[in-house]
């Protein structure tokens, strides 16, 4: 029997996004990428940045492409580390949610790496 529900709430967002890091920090692939994070500011950060991409939500006033192109030029990150991000995202959405919202979160994560991945390469 299948429990899983939808993304709904900023706790699931929250639940999402702690376990993706749970995966992502001891990842032998892209792990490396986030050590020495002040994690009780990156995680509210993300969380707030999800918000805003699946409901809108105001309060994430960031810009990624930024971060990452500067990220970029002290750690390079290979399209293959960015498909990799995507592979741990899509199954931990896949884990926790199922729906519409989750499909949509996969979705725009795919499409957002994939800019990404594009634009720390030109700039
Ligand atoms: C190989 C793939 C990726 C790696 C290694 C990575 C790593 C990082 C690191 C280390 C930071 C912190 C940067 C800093 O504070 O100096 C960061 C910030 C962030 N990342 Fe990623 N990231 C990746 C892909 C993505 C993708 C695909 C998304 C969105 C779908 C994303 C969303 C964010 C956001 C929203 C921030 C906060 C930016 C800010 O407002 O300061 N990341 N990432």
């Amino acid at each position: 029997m299948n429990h899983r529900t939808d993304i709904t709430s900023p706790a699931d967002v929250r639940l999402l996004i702690e376990r993706f890091y749970g995966k992502a920090r001891p990842d032998p692939i892209i792990g490396h990428f986030f050590t020495g994070l002040d994690w009780d500011h990156h995680i509210p950060l993300i969380t707030s940045f999800w918000e805003m991409v699946l409901f809108g939500t105001e309060g994430y006033t960031g810009d990624p492409m930024t971060a990452h192109v500067k990220l970029h030029r002290h750690m390079p990150m290979q399209p293959t580390d960015f498909q990799h991000w995507v592979r741990l995202f899509t199954s931990t959405v896949d884990e926790l949610f199922a729906g519409a919202k989750a499909e949509e979160a996969k979705q725009r994560a795919t499409s957002i790496a994939a800019v990404m991945a594009y634009k720390v390469r030109v700039n």
